[in-house]
């Protein structure tokens, strides 16, 4: 499957404009290429209560899960608000990792209107924890 890199950072940007960051002011957007060609955006939702904000990539992809959908063929990452490149939290690279096999795109921004080109799999290298769901019972 080819992936327009340029729009799906396009939708990463657009979905950002609705960040809700109103603690932070750094509004961050994602945007997942499904492999039906839809795609399906998140943005970051922050909390008074500070540890409880979700960012954009969780967002989008529970999304996606809650919508039945989990065929998830690349990731974008967009902050408008950046001026450094903008590789996901190490919790997003583990819930990546835990629906997106390690071959699967990311593009971020770089800070400088351009974009970052990583995968799951270098994001997240070594899967931490066993998969439980093939555990012998
Ligand atoms: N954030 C994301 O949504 N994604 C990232 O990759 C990095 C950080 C959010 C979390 C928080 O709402 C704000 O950006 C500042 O950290």
């Amino acid at each position: 499957m080819k992936i327009d890199v340029e729009k799906l950072m396009e939708e990463a940007r657009a979905a950002a404009q609705g960040a809700y960051a109103p603690y932070s002011k750094f509004r961050v957007g994602a945007a997942l290429a499904m492999g039906d060609g839809t795609v399906v955006r998140g943005i970051n939702v922050e909390n008074r209560s500070f540890g409880l904000s979700n960012c954009a990539e969780r967002t989008a992809i529970f999304t996606t899960l809650t919508a039945g959908n989990k065929d998830i063929r690349a990731i974008a990452v967009a902050g408008p608000d950046s001026w450094e490149p903008l590789p996901p939290c190490g919790a997003c690279r583990q819930v990546m990792s835990e629906f997106c096999p390690a071959e699967t795109p990311v593009f971020y921004d770089d800070g400088k209107g351009g974009y970052v080109t990583s995968s799951v799999g270098k994001l997240y290298p070594a899967n931490s924890l066993m998969d439980l769901s093939k555990k012998q019972r």
